[in-house]
């Protein structure tokens, strides 16, 4: 999508952080722009600020759980009668706990993976059909996560993210390039980006310790979390430009920094390296 201006933009996940730097760069591109979050407050102070930048007729701001497949639904509605059509989709919303082994349990798993993943596919499933069916151009921006890209020990990412995210986050990935495909193959001009940011300076850890009902020392550990998110990750307005760009350049996979390029090039020869080797009467045609 070349041209941003006057489309209308829905951002899960919008209300502060990575997800409100998008709404800032959409809003300042010239989109209308829809922030769903469950921070009431949050989503009250965002909207103050894009109405300030963008007016109140091309801000729309909703209280959701993106687990909610009904109310994800009826949000679409809303937000379609308000600004009109939405035909980029920013899937953002999410949670980092710290599951390190061998805290592990049911609970955390249906917490973190139901808002990454199926968060992610709820939107896609709320969306993309009313945006096949109306045939224009459009984007879909889901934010997984640098973590996911290579649960390898050769990132500094690896040890804080926690099993269960770097699953859930391995998953956006994989649906988001199956997605991508499979919309290009089929000739619909929908684009799909992957955001797979690294650190970035956002208070993430201390926000999901609210959602995962943590204790009173785990959420100790997430202002510290928090505080070393801010001294060395990525000024998080940075992102929403990057976003921008890379949907106006159709591009599948966002990174924020090359941190895991070690990680990734370890990953894919470890799994080249596991295969057979080939078979010498693949290429002679001998059938040995
Ligand atoms: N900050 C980083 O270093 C980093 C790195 C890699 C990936 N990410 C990913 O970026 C995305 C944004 O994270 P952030 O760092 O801006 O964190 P953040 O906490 O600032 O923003 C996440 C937002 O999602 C909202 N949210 C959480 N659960 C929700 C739910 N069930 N329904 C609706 N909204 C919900 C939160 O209220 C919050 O406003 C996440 O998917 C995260 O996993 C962040």
């Amino acid at each position: 999508m070349e041209n941003l201006d006057g489309q209308v933009a829905f951002i899960t996940g919008g209300a502060q952080g990575i997800g409100l730097s998008m709404a800032r760069a959409l809003v300042h591109e010239g989109a209308r722009v829809a922030i769903a979050d469950l921070d009431r407050d949050a989503l009250d102070t965002a909207c103050d600020e894009l109405e300030r930048r963008a007016g109140a007729e091309a801000v729309a701001g909703f209280e959701l759980d993106v687990r909610d497949r009904e109310a994800f639904a009826s949000t679409a509605d809303l937000v379609e009668s308000r600004l009109g059509p939405v035909s980029v989709l920013c899937n953002n919303a999410g949670v980092r706990l710290p599951d390190s082994l061998p805290e592990l349990g049911y609970e955390l798993w249906d917490t973190v993976v139901g808002i990454n993943l199926d968060g992610v596919y709820n939107g896609v499933q709320t969306f993309l059909p009313r945006m096949l069916e109306r045939g224009g151009a459009g984007h879909i921006v889901n934010t997984a996560s640098a973590a996911g890209l290579a649960t390898h020990p050769n990132s500094s990412l690896v040890g804080s993210s926690g099993l269960t995210y770097r699953a859930s986050k391995s998953a956006v990935i994989a649906l988001s390039e199956a997605l991508g495909f499979d919309l290009k193959a089929a000739g619909h001009p929908i684009g799909v980006t992957v955001l797979c940011p690294g650190l970035v300076g956002t208070n993430i850890s201390s926000n999901s310790a609210v959602r995962g009902g943590a204790t009173a020392a785990r959420r100790e550990q997430a202002k510290r979390g928090d505080a070393m998110l801010h001294e060395v990750g990525m000024d998080a307005d940075l992102v929403g430009g990057m976003v921008v760009d890379a949907i106006r350049d159709d591009r599948l996979y966002l990174h924020t920094d090359r941190d895991m390029a070690a990680a990734i090039a370890d990953r894919s020869q470890a799994l080249l390296d596991a295969m057979p080797p080939p078979d010498p009467g693949a290429e002679t045609g001998d059938p040995r």
